[in-house]
């Protein structure tokens, strides 16, 4: 079958490496794809993500019959809707099954209706009331545009104080425009962070392995927060109890809530989760893959994944069987000097072959381009460094390691990308 992947950073170049091991593949085509992607075998084609009438044509054109959507915002703009409507198979929800992401006061309402475990929240329109409200906390806050902010619109503030600023942004200077004309004041919880992805065709749910990320740029969890630092999984805090109060408790009624709302959420939910002293509780949902969580998920997954995908769009996941490679993954993000600020794109990147020389090492691209038959940087996250080893200490050991083969002129990364678990796995 042909299949079209939507999307072009590290999180698809994962997913289309372990598409293009299926004896289902005959063809993927990426839009607009990477370089990594096409080094796999993938053929990238120049449509953006935002051109959901030219994505569905071009499939139509040549003869795919699966689509797979990688990142949020055309979920949001209604791509599963345009491709279903289209006849064909869609992996991704729908426009009103993306709200759970997209529209973070209709994701609380829902939670709080069916008693998810979730921040407190208050939703706010205007900014005098914002900040009448934070001032009379005694408490930390965290401060959230109710739409979607590529990850930049959520602010914590371990003083209340500290929210003004951010409420100014959001609402006087709407720095996210239109996403930032509904606020939530959440309480601040603490704990580690975790997230659980399950795949679901609004029945049937088949949670996968729990992964953990980085959001803060600097060592130590330090300095602002983006997209995703470096992931890795198994997470020894998530073990089988855990995961099976976070089904029950979360993932079952929030699928059930969807179901009675709207009808059926399908696709792959992510949730981000945080371990406090009262249990496991929702930080956000996602309606897709998280990047770069999904890098060192597709490295301990054995079975077929474009089968397991197509199951799920097809309504039919119960048949689904998922085997995972025992082996702990680990995913260190290496990222262009200024990130999550501005950075300078365009200088050679070499030493990716020598780092997959090592073994069980994949190195995924993220923010990648060709200039003059070069590889160059040209995005804020460029690759994400994965590799497996026999316990987290040792995966750990083989991605640095491999970082280590890998330059161009500003390259940097955490160096603490796992450190959590691996400091308790030695315990
Ligand atoms: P989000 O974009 O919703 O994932 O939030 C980004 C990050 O902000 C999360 O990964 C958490 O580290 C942090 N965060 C979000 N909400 C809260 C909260 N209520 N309390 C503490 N930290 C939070
Ligand atoms: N890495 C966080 C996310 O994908 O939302």
């Amino acid at each position: 079958m042909k299949v079209l992947l939507v999307g072009g950073g590290g999180r698809e170049h994962a997913l289309a490496w372990k598409i293009m091991q299926s004896p289902l593949c005959d063809r993927l085509y990426a839009a607009p794809g990477n370089p990594g992607i096409a080094a796999d075998g993938g053929e990238c084609v120049d449509i953006a993500v935002s051109d959901t009438a030219g994505l569905v044509k071009f499939a139509q054109a040549n003869g795919v019959e699966f689509v797979v959507v990688g990142p949020e915002n055309p979920l949001a703009d209604g791509l599963g809707d345009a491709v279903r409507e289209a006849g064909l198979l869609c992996f991704g929800p729908t426009k009103q099954g993306a709200r759970i992401e997209a529209d973070k006061v209709y994701a609380k309402t829902l939670m709080q209706h069916v008693s998810v475990p979730t921040a407190e929240a208050r939703v706010f329109h205007d900014f005098e009331s914002a900040k009448t409200y934070v001032l009379s906390r005694d408490h930390g806050v965290a401060v959230k545009a109710s739409g979607l902010a590529a990850g930049k619109g959520v602010t914590v503030c371990p003083e209340p104080y500290q929210a003004i600023k951010p409420l100014e942004e959001i609402m006087l200077s709407k720095v996210f425009g239109q996403a930032g004309e509904a606020v939530l004041i959440e309480e601040m919880l603490t704990g580690q962070e975790g997230t659980v992805l399950m795949l679901t065709d609004g029945r049937t749910l088949y949670p996968l392995e729990p992964l953990q990320d980085h959001k803060a740029v600097g060592d130590g969890d330090t300095g602002p927060n983006t997209g995703g630092m470096g992931a890795y999984s198994p997470v020894p805090i998530i073990n089988r109890k855990t995961m099976a109060r976070i089904e029950s408790e979360i993932l079952v009624p929030i699928v059930d809530a969807m179901r009675r709302d709207f009808g059926r959420y399908e696709g792959v939910l992510y949730a981000g989760l945080m371990f406090t002293p009262a249990g496991p509780k929702v930080i956000e949902f996602n309606c897709r893959f998280g990047d770069p969580e999904c890098q060192p998920l597709m490295m301990r997954f054995k079975s077929d994944l474009l089968q397991a995908l197509l199951l799920t769009a097809q309504h039919k996941l119960e048949e689904a069987v998922v085997e995972w490679d025992p082996r702990p993954a680990v995913c260190v993000v290496m990222a262009s000097r200024g990130y999550p600020g501005s950075y300078e794109k365009g200088f050679e990147i070499t030493g990716i072959e020598e780092a997959e020389a090592l073994g069980d090492v994949k190195v995924f691209h993220a923010g990648t381009a060709m200039k003059d038959g070069k590889l160059v940087n040209s995005g804020g996250r460029v690759l994400g460094v994965t590799a497996l080893g026999e316990t987290l200490a040792a995966a750990q050991e083989k991605a640095y390691e491999a970082v280590t083969k890998i330059q161009w002129d500003g390259a940097f990364c955490r160096g603490d990308i796992a450190d959590k678990a691996v400091h308790a796995e030695k315990k």
